[in-house]
């Protein structure tokens, strides 16, 4: 635009404080440290129900009772079949060492083929769901199906009679996962299934503003959530973990890193001013992992960087609250589950999948065109000249 408007006096850089959308999903409120999705507060869902029962719940705003939420699995199950050109398309990513975020999104694009035909309004809200459907079910399928191909491993086939979450550890490790590895990575899932109007949410939304289709918005979501800012860097808590080695280093290795003006990976929030729910969700589905007998030197070692790490917060910045952060605790439920960190990011859009989906099918149903405005700041009056 290049009018000077009213509106361009109103210019927030990245939208900052800018409400685009009205959403019924979910609510995030920083001051308070609150994240409600669909009225449930996160603490109380996440641990408590499985990952197909919450993205029941936020597409339709209520739990599915036993029979519905049956027929909701087996229309899950019957659209996790990989198609072979998406497989062809995985298998020459792999040979190419494509990053798996990359493989994720070709794979997403290729679904195209698999669209359900849109003509009529209501053909357009049947499709949405069908597509929403496939989405959600094929993305364990994929990310598995890929980090196999890339380490010269078959792929495996999803059972029938397995959840998303326990399908998606059986299909990585070619056994059957343990009770309490599939309630934590449920509880993963759910706790970073949606999270108000945030990048990813937000391309997604404006993709199908524009009345184009869900698997379009969600291979542009996919793309928007591997940057570094958004999902892309979750790793590097664990590698600071890893770094640190030992607990008696902890103060010595994260006080230098302040000294050089690092930021300790983990830590602090730009919304959250108070603390991360999901972070506490997750601390407790952490400890409950550890709690099971497994090898608990990286959970100890952890805790023991977090303490010292908020004590040096507190020192050192002791006007700003700066807690422990979702990545941080996310690193260890993930690490729990010998998930590799490549892919954390893609496990991350398994759970995302059903809050863009969710926010694709309410924004189709009360659209406006996301148009904002900007102030043109480049130079008027140029003439041509020819030479
Ligand atoms: N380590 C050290 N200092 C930190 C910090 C951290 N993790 N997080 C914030 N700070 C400091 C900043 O240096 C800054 O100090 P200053 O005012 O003296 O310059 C102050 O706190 C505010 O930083 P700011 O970048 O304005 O905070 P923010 O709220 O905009 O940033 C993050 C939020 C998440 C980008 C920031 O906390 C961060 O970089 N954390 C580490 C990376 C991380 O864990 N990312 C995952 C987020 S889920």
């Amino acid at each position: 635009m290049s009018k000077p408007s009213a509106l361009n006096e109103a210019f927030s850089p990245g939208l900052e404080g800018v409400v685009a959308a009205e959403t019924a999903i979910s609510s995030v409120d920083g001051d308070q440290g609150e994240l409600v999705i669909r009225g449930y507060a996160v603490e109380d869902l996440a641990p408590h129900a499985t990952f197909e029962e919450v993205a029941f719940l936020l597409w339709h705003s209520t739990f599915p009772d036993r029979e519905t939420l049956n027929r909701f699995r087996i229309d899950l199950s019957d659209r996790q079949e990989i198609e072979p050109h998406t497989l062809a398309l995985l298998k020459s990513a792999a040979v190419r060492s494509v990053p798996p975020m990359d493989a994720l999104r070709m794979a997403c694009g290729s679904l195209a083929t698999r669209m359900a035909d849109a003509g009529s309004a209501s053909e357009r809200s049947a499709a949405a769901r069908e597509d929403a459907l496939r989405l959600i079910a094929t993305f364990p399928v994929f990310v598995a199906t890929y980090h196999r191909l890339s380490h010269g491993l078959q792929p495996i086939a999803p059972r029938r009679d397995l959840s998303l979450a326990g399908n998606f550890l059986y299909m990585l490790r070619g056994h059957e996962p343990p009770a309490d590895e599939v309630r934590a990575l449920d509880t993963y899932l759910n706790t970073v299934a949606d999270h108000g109007l945030n990048a990813s949410t937000f391309t997604a939304r404006v993709i199908v503003s524009t009345d184009s289709d869900v698997v379009s918005a969600v291979t542009g979501a996919v793309g928007a959530l591997k940057g570094p800012r958004h999902g892309g860097a979750p790793g590097l808590a664990l590698y600071q973990v890893l770094e640190v080695g030992h607990a008696d280093r902890a103060a010595a290795v994260l006080a230098a890193k302040l000294d050089r003006g690092e930021r300790l990976m983990g830590f602090g929030h730009r919304i959250y001013r108070t603390r991360d729910p999901r972070a506490d969700v997750l601390n407790a589905a952490a400890e409950r992992l550890f709690a099971g007998g497994r090898d608990r030197r990286i959970y100890d070692l952890a805790r023991a960087v977090e303490a010292s790490a908020l004590q040096l917060l507190r020192e050192r910045k002791p006007d700003r609250v700066l807690q422990t952060n979702v990545e941080f605790y996310t690193a260890l439920v993930l690490h729990g589950l010998e998930l590799p960190t490549p892919i954390f990011t893609p496990v991350f859009a398994m759970a995302r999948v059903a809050g863009w989906t969710a926010h694709c099918l309410e924004q189709m149903t009360a659209n406006r065109l996301f148009r904002p405005e900007s102030t043109y700041i480049g130079p008027r009056n140029r003439r041509i000249t020819v030479i």
